[in-house]
This record gives C-alpha cells, structure tokens and sequence, in this order.
C-alpha cells in the first residue's frame, strides 16, 4: 500500500479584504499552521477511480467530495483530516480543505503535481461554496509566502512580495466563529454597495490604497508606526462597510488605548464573533498581560513560505 499527504498553510488578508472582490488590491500571508489530509490506497487499482474523480473535482463541494472518496470502496482507505487552522473563522480552513482534496485526487490519479490546477480546482470548489470569492484564499494557500492579490473580472494578477525580515509584533486573535457564513458577509457589503455605491466605492478606493502603500514600502519604513496606522485605517474603513461586531469593535478599542492597533481579517462578522483578528502590538509583555483579561486564543503571525505541500512513500 502506498500513503499520500497534503498539507495547506491558512492564511491572513493583511489588507484589502471585502474590497478585493470589487477589483481592488489585497496583501495577504501564508501563516504557518496547516491542514493536513493523508489516505493510505493501493496505487494501481485506486489510479483509474481518481483518474476518472480528477475530472470532475470541480463538480462537487468539499463535504460531497470528502464523502464520495470515503464511501467509495476503490483500493483506498478513508480519508485523515487533521487541521491547525481554526474552522471558519477567515484563516482559510475551506481553501485549504479544497487546494488539499484537489491535491490529493491529483496525486492518486499519477498526474503531474501542479499549483496552478490546484489553485484553478480549489477557487471552483470555493465558488460553490462563497458564491462570488475573489479567489485570494485558494491562490494563498496554494502558492505560499506573502502576496498582493488583485482580480479585474477573469484576470488574476498576483505579485510577490519579498521581504527580507520576519514579521514581528503581530499576532492573530480569534473572536470565535462569526454568525454569519463569508457568502452573507460579502452580499451585504453588496447591499450596502449597492444602496450607497459613492461612499462605498470611496471606502474600497481607501482599502486598495492601503495595499498598495504596504506593498510599496514594507522594505524601506520603520516597521512598527507603518503597520500600526495602516491597520488601524483599515479596521476604520471595514467598521464603515459594516463588517465589525459590536463585541469586536469593542476588543480593538481596548487594544487601541493600550497602545496597539488591530483589525479583523477575512469576511467578519455582525452578530456576535468576527473570526480572527490581526493585531500588532510592539509591546510584548504588556499585550500578553492584556490578553490575560480576554478569553480569545491567540498566537503569533508566522509566515509560511511553501504553500501546498504533497509527499508520497
Ligand atoms: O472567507 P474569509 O473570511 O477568509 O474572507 C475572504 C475575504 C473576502 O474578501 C471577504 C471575500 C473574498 O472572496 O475575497
């Protein structure tokens, strides 16, 4: 018997999400906690099934994907699904679930390992699910390391960003698990566009912005005032489209008077939790100390440079 595993990082929008999806630039990392899939099989009975699944990949959704390979009796064993990345809460679990399966239906059928049909499968299997993504989730946990991500209609243009220092100070915090699923979050911010499309076009102009300054000048400005204005813009402008809880909203004040800056980062979420947020705090001591006081899990950001992963013995 032969075993295959796949391993996809999460991820962190950094800047730009909700207005990436109307064409403006995201700056988004790879963060080092994966999710991992594994199955054991027998390599020339099990070929033919998966040959034949590779081809229609697109066709199902994660679950239904997930079921049909467990309930198959094709030379395979069940799938193993082990995961770092907190589910639903905008670090990427879903396109990482689906780069993976897309991965290892590749892998089984003995066709050649590529990114870019990974990524190609991943976003379909993600539109199923999000209705109208950007795309920038499954291009992230595909390629790795830290992006600017930009969709004009069909047009994917994604531009690596090199920087020579590891990222420090910032840490991810997770609100829990929003109410609302990533499809609802970004049709109200539809709604809002369309009821308001001056000001909410303006605030997605503002958002691009954003990114674009971060991207130009992570190399050259002094780290720490350049990330906290940046991010506290930013969280400014998604609290205007209306993506922030009341409960989040009130978390980052209590961050901001301590001295630090955050925002959420994926869809966010209104009714209670907002998924995780991205916080950089210069003070390591006193951030733990204020952390202490809260009841959210929190880790630091660290970048993953791989992207998907596939091993085979
Ligand atoms: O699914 P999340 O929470 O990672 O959000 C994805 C980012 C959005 O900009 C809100 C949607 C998209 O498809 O880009």
């Amino acid at each position: 018997m032969s075993n295959i595993l796949v391993s996809s990082p999460g991820k962190v929008i950094l800047f730009g999400e909700h207005a990436v999806v109307y064409g403006y630039p995201a700056v988004v990392t790879a963060v080092h906690r994966t999710l991992q899939i594994s199955m054991e099989y027998d390599k020339k009975k099990a070929k033919s099934f998966f040959h034949t699944l590779f081809k229609n990949v697109s066709d199902y959704s994660v679950v239904d994907l997930m079921n049909l390979i467990n309930e198959t009796d094709n030379a395979h064993s069940v799938l193993h699904v082990h995961s770092q990345i907190p589910l639903g809460c905008g670090m990427g679990s879903s396109a990482a679930c689906a780069a993976s399966l897309s991965a290892l239906v590749m892998g089984v059928a003995q066709l050649k390992f590529s990114r870019e049909k990974i990524n190609e499968l991943a976003f379909l299997i993600e539109k199923r699910m999000h209705g109208n993504p950007s795309g920038v989730d499954n291009t992230i946990v595909c390629f790795g390391g830290l992006l600017q991500f930009l969709r004009k209609g069909k047009k994917v243009e994604m531009k690596r960003i090199i920087h020579a220092k590891k990222f420090a100070h910032l840490w991810i915090v997770n609100t829990g698990v929003p109410t609302e699923s990533t499809a609802e979050m970004v049709s109200m911010v539809k709604e809002k566009y369309i009821h308001d499309s001056k000001h909410t076009e303006l605030s997605f102009q503002k958002i691009g912005a954003i990114s674009e300054s971060f991207s130009k000048h992570i190399q050259n400005e002094k780290d720490g005032e350049y990330w906290y204005l940046l991010i506290q813009e930013n969280e400014q402008l998604l609290e205007s489209l209306g993506v922030v809880s009341e409960k989040t909203k009130k978390f980052i004040r209590t961050i901001e008077k301590n001295m630090g800056a955050a925002k959420i980062s994926g869809a966010g979420g209104v009714e209670s939790a907002s998924g995780v947020v991205l916080v950089y705090h210069a003070d390591e001591e006193k951030f733990h100390h204020m952390m202490k006081k809260s009841s959210f899990e929190y880790f630091p950001l660290v970048q993953n440079n791989t992207g998907i992963e596939v091993y085979e013995t």
